[in-house]
Order: C-alpha cells, then sequence, then structure tokens
C-alpha cells in the first residue's frame, strides 16, 4: 500500500487573494481543493462539486460558493449544501500556517 502524507505545503501565504482562490489538485488525497481568502480568514476545502464533479465559483459578496455546472450552492464556512439536503458536503481541511506557508492536514477520518 503506498504511503499517504499526512500533511502537505499547499501556496504561500501571501498568494491568497479575496479575488480568486487558490485551487490545485492533490494527487497524494486524491482530491481538488481550494483556499479561498474570505474577509481575512483562510477556508480550505474539497472544490469537487458532489453531485457530478463541476466547478465552483464563489457568489460575489457572500460566503456561498455556486457550482458553476447546475448552480448548486454551498456554505464556504460548513460546507453544507444549500440547494438540497444531501449527506455530507464539501470536506474541510485544517491547516497551519508554517514559515509563510499553507501546510495542510489530512484528517484521520479521511483516511480509508
Ligand atoms: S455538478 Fe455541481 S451542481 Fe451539478
Amino acid at each position: 500500500m503506498a504511503h499517504i502524507p499526512r500533511k502537505i505545503k499547499f501556496c504561500k501565504i501571501d498568494e491568497l487573494k479575496e479575488s480568486a482562490p487558490i485551487t490545485k489538485w492533490v494527487d497524494e488525497w486524491k482530491d481538488e481543493i481550494s483556499a479561498f481568502l474570505v474577509e481575512g480568514e483562510i477556508l480550505v476545502l474539497s472544490s469537487i462539486c458532489p453531485h457530478f464533479g463541476g466547478e465552483f465559483e464563489r457568489v460575489a459578496g457572500t460566503r456561498e460558493l455556486r457550482c458553476k455546472w447546475h448552480g448548486w450552492k454551498f456554505n464556504l464556512d460548513s460546507g453544507e449544501c444549500l440547494t438540497f439536503k444531501i449527506p455530507g458536503g464539501l470536506n474541510h481541511y485544517p491547516f497551519s500556517e508554517i514559515d509563510g506557508y499553507l501546510e495542510l492536514t489530512l484528517p484521520d477520518e479521511f483516511v480509508a
């Protein structure tokens, strides 16, 4: 079985902008992850829509994401789907700020 790293250096903190998230495919964790700067707060979530894998955009002036494919909306803080009651939602990744970098941690519950 391949070793799965529990921590990943994701981006430089000063690369984060309110205007656009930093989104990357993290192959080791098989997830596309976005880091948002929202009103000065950093939020890190899975960015794969649980409907059919569509791409998200932030709804201007809100703490919501909207899928570009079929319009489902999600709460940025909780990851909850606001359009339909579905189990789960968008996973949040815990992180630390280390030496100017955002370092993500893979939560225990994400490890199979
Ligand atoms: S793929 Fe996101 S709402 Fe359909």
